[in-house]
């Protein structure tokens, strides 16, 4: 099958790369030239285990091909997918220019039948909105919505051992559903994976299955405060809770609130959408307001060990980016966490194993970024843990004892409530954990 991906971002990257590897012929699109020249020289401009592999690997069997030019690309093609970005506007409501231009260059371009599937996540609506703009093209175009779930950090694994992949398409359309279930068929070899619904309903699924899972962390963590409150343990809590199948254990983790390009983006983007229809959707918009107030939560704690007076402490943070396996530190939680130190006049000293070059361009020399995790901790009256890297599972604790001014630890992930460190001599505080 020759299809086109346009946008060679996490989406439309691990999605091109994962189509090739089955087999297709995969051009990719991007307007920025440099990346495009990057990418044909097999350099993989994001952190994503397994991609730098999947990429060389189809480059050189020349299924991946990499082009500026969305107009010949999409000419070429059976199959055009949108993997393009769709920033937030102000008010609220997602940015669609770049999808409406693929869809125009489509409509201009066409030599033949195609299926324009929408991979981005977009508003409910776009679906309808790209049919009406590739209408009076010169050969029927075909518009299919098929929403993403790829985790960031697991992306390729999620890429060829789906869940579930979901289409939306008209139930008649015979021509979409054949080709959507040759190019899926390959990672859902058990069709059962493959949900076809109407276009608007799978555009909801996105943004639903997204905000429930924000849902569940926002509620965790509501519940963690309260667990501290009672002298309960939100491990014990959760192990009780999750058990029951209905809940299930998944999702359940509490921590400094979530972040990532997904969750909070499309919270509100379902709120917005909501909204536009005269509907208040309370439990979204609390899901919002508490992660807002959870990732103040870190600081907070600080505060309460320092007399609130942060002035001149010296913090040392280990892990950057929103979670682990990822060098994205969008809407992290360290980000909060970093702007109220520094407004506060803390001094920061900082590890992360791949998100160190991406605070840098936001930071500069504002915070201070060592190399080797234990640097970080030397003289700090602090250490606060904000992402859980496998590698600060098991620290060296006494070197930590030795290295710290204080023996101060905030566990922002609980990887070490089980370790006993307040025996050790640690002032040590988790989220939700009972202080007894
Ligand atoms: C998410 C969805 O999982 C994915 O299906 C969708 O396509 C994109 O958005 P991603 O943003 O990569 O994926 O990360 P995810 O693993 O879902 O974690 C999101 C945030 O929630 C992270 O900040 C993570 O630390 C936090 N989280 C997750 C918790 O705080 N507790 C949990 O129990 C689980």
């Amino acid at each position: 099958m020759r299809i086109c991906m346009v946008g060679t971002g996490y989406v439309g990257l691990v999605s091109g790369a994962g189509f090739a590897e089955m087999g297709n012929d995969v051009v990719c699109v991007d307007i920025d030239k440099a990346k495009v020249q990057r990418l044909r020289e097999g350099e993989c401009p994001i952190f994503e285990p397994g991609l730098e592999e999947l990429l060389a690997r189809n480059i050189k069997a020349r299924r991946l091909t990499f082009t500026d030019d969305t107009a010949a690309a999409v000419a070429g093609a059976q199959v055009v997918f949108v993997g393009v970005g769709t920033p937030p506007r102000s008010d609220g409501g997602a940015d669609l220019s770049a999808v409406d231009k693929v869809a125009e260059t489509v409509a201009a371009n066409v030599q033949q039948e195609t299926v324009l599937v929408l991979k981005s996540t977009v508003p409910v609506g776009t679906n309808a909105r790209a049919r009406r703009i590739v209408a009076n093209a010169k050969h029927k175009v075909h518009v299919v919505s098929n929403p993403e779930f790829l985790k960031e950090g697991e992306a390729v694994n999620d890429f060829l051992r789906p869940d579930r992949v979901v289409l939306g398409c008209d139930a008649d359309d015979t021509f979409a559903r054949d080709i959507m279930e040759r190019i899926y068929h390959p990672v859902c070899l058990d069709r059962n994976r493959i949900i076809w619904m109407a276009p608007a309903s799978a555009e909801l699924t996105k943004y639903v299955s997204n905000t429930m899972l924000a849902m569940r962390i926002s509620f965790v963590n509501e519940i963690a405060s309260l667990c501290e409150k009672v002298g309960a343990d939100i491990h014990e809590v959760r192990h009780g809770v999750g058990s029951d199948v209905r809940i299930g254990p998944k999702f359940l983790y509490a921590g400094p609130g979530y972040g990532g390009s997904c969750f909070p983006k499309d919270v509100q983007a379902l709120v917005h959408t909501a909204r536009e229809h005269g509907l208040e959707l309370d439990l979204a918009v609390s899901t919002h307001r508490v992660n807002e107030r959870q990732k103040g939560f870190l600081a907070r704690k600080l505060k309460s060990h320092t007399d609130g007076d942060l002035r001149g402490k010296r913090i040392a943070l280990w892990g950057l980016t929103f979670k682990p396996r990822t060098d994205d530190v969008r809407e992290s939680a360290a980000l909060m966490l970093i702007d109220v130190l520094l407004t506060e006049g803390a001094e920061i000293v900082a590890h992360d194993p791949e998100g160190m070059q991406n605070a840098r361009a936001l930071y500069g020399d504002r915070i201070q970024l060592v190399e080797d995790q234990y640097d970080a901790a030397k003289d700090a009256d602090a250490l606060v843990l904000v992402t859980e890297w496998r590698q600060y599972q098991n620290p060296d604790f006494e070197r930590l004892k030795t290295l710290l001014r204080r023996p101060l630890i905030l566990d922002g992930r609980n990887i070490w409530s089980t370790y006993g460190l307040r025996k050790q001599g640690f002032v040590y505080e988790g989220v939700g954990v009972s202080k007894q």
